[in-house]
């Protein structure tokens, strides 16, 4: 072996990665944020958490027309659609959904877990038919893994969903297929190795970036607030080594999540970063400071489209060296947002 170290790649190029987990929400604001997802990938699960959500096949469908209205010329990018599962979501409706191609996935929210999750599943046993038809078909399943109990505490909420809903769950339905979404302690990552490839995960930036300490310490910093909430720095080291250990098993989910300022700066700020702008950036300094580089491409690109069976993108992007500043706010429709890494520099730039 050469203990010659190896030169700093001056930049990197990879098939064209695709977002598992994102929010556009509607109107002016959609129209605001879906340019900065379309510059960089190809496809994003688009979350259906809107007010009224996105329950049936036909508000899906209508909902990915408006989202295609505003992806700006010249940009080649497809929304894929996820429909909201209630209590009386009907499995013909979801089941057709998915045979015509307007529903990749149906995302299950524990009722109360998180931003518009009120109309949410309020026992996951309430929906077996529904699983069990998605299970028969192949359609996957996206979780916010969180128990929404008010004795548990909210640092908990995640290893408590696991045990007492996910391993059950994929015990009794071992042929669904299912996502644990926005993972942020080392009991998913040690679910997830212990379990078959039918079950996979998707990783934030910001909980690869972020432990609790930054939302905290030197005063409350509402910017740095989602749901799950940052863990400790132990869970975060957790997600960084599977993130970028070349497991099939996780793959890029930004959850980016526009709140506008007002609503983040405030007496009960809402759940959610926006960290779209710069996504990749976000998570190539990841890869680069644990010097692996060469697994981006598997993570951001591979192993999303291998799970949902999806071919992979053809065509290229490449990122280089060379450090941007991010700004202090975006655009947001009506009023600015604050995005992930505001202020920072980060030393990788996408080229356009
Ligand atoms: O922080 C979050 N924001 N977590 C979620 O689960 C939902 C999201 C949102 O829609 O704002
Ligand atoms: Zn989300």
């Amino acid at each position: 072996m050469s203990q010659t170290s190896r030169p700093a790649p001056e930049s990197l190029t990879i098939r064209r990665p695709d977002d598992w987990h994102l929010h556009f929400r509607d109107g002016a604001t959609m129209r605001a944020v879906v340019p900065h997802t379309a510059r960089q990938f190809a496809r994003a699960i688009v979350m259906p958490n809107l007010s009224p959500p996105v329950t049936t096949a036909q508000m899906a469908a209508n909902y990915r027309a408006r989202i295609m209205a505003a992806v700006p010329e010249g940009l080649d990018f497809a929304p894929l659609m996820t429909a909201y599962l209630t209590d009386d979501t009907d499995p013909e409706d979801l089941a057709r959904g998915f045979a015509d191609g307007v529903l990749t996935a149906a995302k299950l929210y524990p009722a109360g877990a998180t931003t518009n999750s009120a109309s949410g599943v309020t026992d996951i046993r309430r929906i077996d038919a529904v699983l069990e038809r998605m299970a028969a078909i192949g359609m996957p399943l996206c979780i916010h893994g969180e128990v929404t109990d008010a004795e548990v505490d909210i640092f908990d909420r995640e290893a408590e969903f696991i045990e007492r809903v996910l391993a059950p769950l994929v015990a009794r339905l071992p042929q669904l297929k299912v996502i644990l979404e926005h993972i942020t302690t080392e009991q998913a990552v040690d679910f997830l190795e212990a379990a078959g490839p039918q079950v996979a995960a998707t990783i934030t930036p910001q909980h690869l970036h972020i432990n609790r300490n930054a939302i905290l310490v030197g005063g409350i910093r509402p910017h740095m607030f989602c749901l799950p909430v940052a863990k400790r720095e132990r869970h975060r080291l957790a997600l960084r080594r599977a993130a970028t250990s070349g497991s099939a098993k996780y793959f890029l989910g930004t959850d980016s999540a526009p709140h506008h300022r007002r609503d983040k700066e405030s007496a009960c700020g809402c759940a959610g970063i926006f960290n779209a702008p710069f996504a990749l950036e976000s998570y190539l300094a990841v890869f680069d400071e644990e010097d692996a580089l060469d697994r981006f491409e598997a993570f951001a690109s591979l192993n999303g489209p291998r799970f949902y069976g999806l071919p992979a993108n053809e065509d290229r992007i490449t990122l280089e060296r060379v450090s941007v500043t991010v700004p202090d706010e975006v655009s947001g429709g009506e009023t600015a947002i604050v995005p992930f890494h505001a202020g920072e520099t980060l030393a990788w730039r996408l080229v356009d």
